[in-house]
């Protein structure tokens, strides 16, 4: 396959206006463009020009007519967007449809013996499983009773489920979609006690929760979480009636953890009763919630993105179709974490409402070694493959040519989650792809449900480092701080903004319409009276910049917001755990770029007085940190410094303290309260020597901005 020059060579041409702080100008390297392998373009399923054309903004709204007709619904809708209560949507109005019924029963007539899900689990010893559509149905019925005659459950409840990485995490996903359970599912990798406190902010009365997982070759208890969990949820003032255990083994307890009578139940002897029970699913209108699923924000409170039924499914679906580009022939397989937004869309609902193949994968990437996920692509003959350039950096560290020894092809990869360096796109697509499979880099959020920003496989020219145009029915835009459009080609980056509504963006934060508003539309909207759409884009919090050929580049978060792995982290979070320790007296958390994980937190303490920096103090914030939020949290170092850089109304400048984790120039210090600290943090973290400073990435140059 021949690299070839792009044909629009992007101008850096410097801008005219004068830059404001967002807009800090990124110099980078303009990639060449990778043409897609011819073998797949003739079979991609979005090939048709006329078809891409009916998505252009003037047939917009109605164009997401495609996506939702491509589910069976119970009742049609008679309007495709209603904008009367701006920004709060309404998709598919009076249309009435069941996520579950998509899913699994309307493909029973024609595809009961497919497989739905292949569980691969992470001991190597142990063979894969195969569910089919019409084992899925059986098992998502039985549970979908268990779930209403045992656990008392209806539509509209919410249930929080803590589970990691085995079939029964979506059945029970789906089984609460039947019904229109609203289902919150946490990371499994997350403590018990931010899951306790996830299912106090939702209200849940009932936790599902697995005994025990393998990871990296351990296993993981992981039933003592759900009696941290209902713990934290009583002291926050919700009451868990009942928990429910999945058991790793039916029959077989393994989980030291002691079951407390009369609330624990372990859902392979509770379903006994309800074998071979089936029940009608319940037709929910388009707009009530599926689900929530919380991530971290600008608080230190994680919010719950409050996703709807009609839109979302429609949306994932759509986007499934074209940009996974998922034929029925095919094994798809996602290697992501069903507990976080790219499992729920594109392992469970989008897959699975296409009638597709979705493997599971129990365990990490690279156990027991760095072959093994081409050991599963092989042995299952999966051809479309779905990862985050975390993942792509550790197995090319881990073992750069394990690919070239399995005999496994891939049409199509994604990678997904945040930025990835040109150089590890290329070797994903040179040794992993074995420059046959086509690559959509998919830029999107836990809030907007699906893909925003990606090529169209096999059609679009590939460029590392780009996520590339926007996808289908929507616009985006890059404004400046003063609302100044970012031209395509202009030498500057800025907010990313998408200018339109569209079926998968979330309903509103669980709870807290207000916070929805000023969190996503307060920054942009023209005028709070408005009920045009036009008048309401919605702010992502991701800086980026625009090339001549309109592909985007993301270039990271604005706000306090750290991607770890692809993961989001809260800085004020992590923070609000530190205080948790008596001996701390402030705490800031920084972003550090890390080889493997894009970024990882970094955590500066100032300690009480009269308190000795000591280990102690260190590994105690560590532990406090991992308790309240999660291994996944776990700072990369810890600094007790004497005190933090200020400005003169006494806010810490986390900006110059990411400067110094990262080498980089800490910029004007002249205005803080007390500029001398600085030079003192910093021979504390890099020692005595000047060492050469680094340009640095632009999230962490633009990083908290709170002067
Ligand atoms: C943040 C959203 C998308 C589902 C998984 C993460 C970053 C996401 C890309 C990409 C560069 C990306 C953004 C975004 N991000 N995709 N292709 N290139 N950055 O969902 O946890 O809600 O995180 O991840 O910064 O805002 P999330």
């Amino acid at each position: 396959m021949a690299k070839v020059r792009g044909k629009k060579e992007a101008k850096l041409s410097k801008s005219k206006h004068k830059l404001t702080e967002a807009q800090i100008a990124v110099h980078w390297k303009e990639e060449q463009y990778f043409r897609p392998s011819k073998k797949f373009i003739a079979q991609a399923n979005l090939k048709d020009p006329a078809f891409v054309k009916k998505f252009s903004e003037r047939y917009f709204p109605e164009c997401f007519d495609h996506y939702a007709n491509l589910l069976d619904w119970d009742q049609p809708w008679r309007k495709t967007l209603d904008t009367s209560n701006p920004p709060f949507w309404k998709w598919f109005v009076g249309g009435k449809v069941n996520a579950c019924y998509n899913c699994v029963d309307r493909h029973i007539a024609k595809h009961k013996n497919k497989a739905a899900l292949i569980f691969v689990p992470e001991p190597e010893n142990e063979p894969p499983l195969v569910i089919t559509y019409q084992e899925l149905y059986k098992r998502v019925n039985e549970v979908a009773a268990m779930l209403r005659d045992f656990a008392q459950l209806k539509s509209g409840d919410r249930v929080t489920i803590h589970m990691p990485m085995i079939p029964e995490l979506p059945i029970t996903m789906l089984a609460c979609a039947r019904l229109g359970i609203v289902h919150s599912v946490v990371f499994g990798g997350f403590s018990g006690e931010a899951c306790g406190l996830r299912a106090a902010d939702s209200g849940s009365r009932v936790l599902i929760y697995a005994d025990s997982y393998y990871r990296n070759g351990k296993k993981i208890d992981h039933k003592g979480d759900a009696d941290i969990a209902v713990a934290t949820a009583e002291k926050e003032g919700q009451n868990i009636d009942k928990v429910l255990i999945w058991r790793r083994y039916a029959g077989h307890n393994t989980s030291e953890a002691p079951m407390i009578m009369g609330r624990d139940f372990y859902v392979d002897e509770v379903l006994k009763d309800f074998a071979g029970q089936t029940i009608e699913p319940v037709s929910q209108d388009a707009d009530t919630p599926l689900f929530l699923m919380y991530t971290s924000g600008t608080t230190g409170k994680p919010k719950g993105c409050q996703h709807r039924t009609g839109g979302y499914l429609a949306y994932v679906t759509g986007t499934a179709r074209y940009y996974q580009d998922i034929h029925p022939e095919d094994v798809y397989w996602c290697m992501a974490d069903i507990g976080w937004i790219t499992g729920h869309s594109y392992i469970v609902y989008g897959p699975l409402a296409l009638a597709a193949t979705s493997v599971l994968y129990e365990g990490v990437p690279q156990f027991p070694d760095a072959g093994r996920p081409w050991r599963i692509a092989e042995r299952l003959d999966v051809n479309i493959f779905h990862t985050s350039p975390t993942a792509i950096r550790m197995l090319r560290k881990a073992g750069a040519d394990e690919p070239k020894k399995y005999n496994y092809h891939f049409k199509h990869m994604t990678t997904v989650g945040e930025p990835i360096e040109p150089e590890v796109w290329k070797w994903y697509h040179e040794v992993v792809g074995k420059r046959e499979a086509v690559i959509v880099d998919t830029w999107w959020q836990t809030e907007t449900g699906g893909f925003l920003i990606t090529t169209k496989p096999a059609l679009d020219l590939m460029k590392p480092g780009s996520a590339g145009p926007a996808a289908l029915g929507i616009y985006p835009a890059i404004w400046d701080e003063t609302r100044r459009e970012i031209k395509p080609g202009e030498d500057a980056a800025g907010n990313l903004c998408i200018r339109n509504p569209w079926p998968g963006i979330m309903q509103t934060i669980w709870g807290d319409p207000e916070r929805f508003v000023k969190q996503y539309y307060s920054k942009y909207r023209k005028n709070p009276k408005s009920k045009k759409w036009q008048d309401w884009p919605y702010f992502a919090g991701d800086g980026a910049m625009v090339s001549a050929d309109g592909y985007y580049r993301i270039l990271g978060r604005v706000d306090d917001v750290i991607n770890v792995a692809g993961h989001r982290l809260g800085t004020k979070e992590i923070e609000s755990a530190c205080l948790t320790c008596s001996k701390v007296a402030e705490a800031a958390v920084v972003p550090v770029v890390d080889e493997v994980k894009g970024r990882v937190p970094e955590v500066y303490i100032s300690l009480k007085p009269g308190i000795l920096p000591k280990k102690a103090v260190e590994d105690k914030v560590i532990a406090t940190i991992e308790t309240m939020i999660g291994k996944i949290a776990r700072p990369k170092m810890i600094h007790i410094v004497p005190d933090m850089p200020k400005t003169r109304s006494g806010k810490i400048m986390r900006r110059v303290l990411a400067a110094i984790s990262n080498t980089m120039d800490t910029g004007d210090i002249t205005t803080l309260a007390n500029p001398d600290i600085v030079e003192q943090i910093r021979v504390l973290v890099q020692g005595r020597h000047v060492g050469p400073l680094k340009e640095g990435p632009a999230d962490i140059k633009m990083f908290g901005e709170e002067t």
